[in-house]
């Protein structure tokens, strides 16, 4: 289900009466978390902590699908932590912990190899888009990713996943193996079908350079996406550099079609400023865009730099972080040990 704005979620919430609402999400610790990452996914996780239990992952085994230098995977997991926490994720009120510290991840993925098919995954876009020309030579962790992340939801019966859009066919594979699992087994209901959260105008930030593109860790411009370390003069640099066209601001939604990256400026500024699209245009309509652009550099600063500020602070001290971590992984495993014996017993594994 794709909800479209925030007061959707408790509607969502009734749609899995049969499990204990419970929400999961992850992002891989690879590169710097950007303003993609903050709007689309880690707004949102802060919002429900607030309406349900919840359990957020760095999910460092996904982030070595491609390699990655292993000093460089400690400093990035240390760093998405410290990212979670600084923007409002709370480690006493919801689990923070990395997946490799937690085997039933690694132990449900193996089980869903076996029951998700080929061509479920031959169909998944990331992979493609991931794999590009060179299909050959992509790991095979990258073919079976979506399987790992289906585990690392319904390891724990999971309800929701607050993810931006992009994750949206991830899900509903996850959706897939929960189902096949529960017929092949013959266990009804033993895992819920998690329903994706995909709210808000920051579902899909896209490019400063080029508004078709989704913003991404990967693009080789670093002026197309603000990371979440940024400082105030290099976020206000990369705003003012945004691409545009030349008309002023449109009085109506409608005025927004064929001028994407418009539309992105205004659902950035949306987000930020916990508006609607429609309010942020009623506010700006028929302005040139070196004034809109003004007030967005100056709303981005005032949100992103106190986060910004806050991982310095936490990074300091990188063995509470790992406390932080180490403490997480035990509550989720108190979670997913009665769930994986379960699984053990429905497969037939003796022991
Ligand atoms: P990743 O960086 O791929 O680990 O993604 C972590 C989370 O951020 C996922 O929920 C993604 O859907 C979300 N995300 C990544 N890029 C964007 C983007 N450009 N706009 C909105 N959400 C995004
Ligand atoms: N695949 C997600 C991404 O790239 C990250 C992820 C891994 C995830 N496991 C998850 C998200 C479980 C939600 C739930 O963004």
């Amino acid at each position: 289900m794709m909800l479209a704005c925030a007061s959707a979620i408790s509607a969502a919430m009734s749609d899995a009466p049969k499990h204990t609402p419970l929400v999961f999400s992850g992002m891989q610790p690879t590169n710097t978390l950007h303003l993609g990452n903050y709007l689309g996914a880690l707004k949102n996780w802060v919002k429900l902590q607030d309406t349900m239990p919840c359990i957020y992952c760095v999910v460092d085994m996904h982030a070595i699908t491609a390699w990655q230098d292993p000093k460089e995977l400690v400093r990035s997991t240390r760093e998405v932590t410290a990212a979670y926490i600084a923007a409002g994720v709370d480690p006493a009120r919801s689990i923070l912990f990395n997946q490799s510290q937690v085997s039933a991840h690694a132990e449900l993925a193996w089980v869903f190899n076996c029951v998700a098919r080929i061509g479920w995954l031959n169909r998944m876009t990331q992979f493609k888009d991931k794999a590009g020309k060179n299909r050959e030579n992509a790991s095979v962790g990258l073919f079976v990713y979506p399987n790992l992340m289906a585990a690392d939801i319904l390891a724990y019966r999971a309800t929701h996943v607050p993810v931006g859009e992009d994750q949206k066919q991830h899900l509903e594979l996850s959706r897939d193996i929960a189902q096949k699992f529960n017929l092949d087994f013959g266990a009804p209901d033993f895992f819920p079908l998690p329903e994706p959260v995909i709210v808000g105008p920051g579902t899909r930030v896209m490019s400063l350079r080029d508004g078709t593109k989704k913003m991404s860790k990967s693009d080789e411009s670093d002026n197309s996406r603000i990371n979440l370390t940024d400082d105030a003069d290099t976020i206000a640099q990369k705003i003012r550099k945004a691409r545009t066209d030349p008309e002023p601001l449109p009085d109506s939604k409608d005025g927004l079609k064929g001028r994407a990256e418009a539309e992105n400026l205004i659902n950035i500024y949306a987000a930020l400023a916990d508006h609607s699209p429609e309010t942020v245009i009623g506010q700006f309509a028929g302005a040139q865009f070196s004034v809109f652009k003004n007030a967005l550099a100056d709303l981005a600063v005032e949100k992103l730099t106190p986060i910004a500020g806050e991982m310095r602070a936490l990074l300091a001290d990188p063995a509470e972080i790992d406390r932080v971590l180490k403490s997480g992984s035990e509550r989720a495993l108190a979670i997913a040990a009665p769930v994986m014996a379960e699984v053990r017993r429905l497969v037939g594994f003796v022991g």
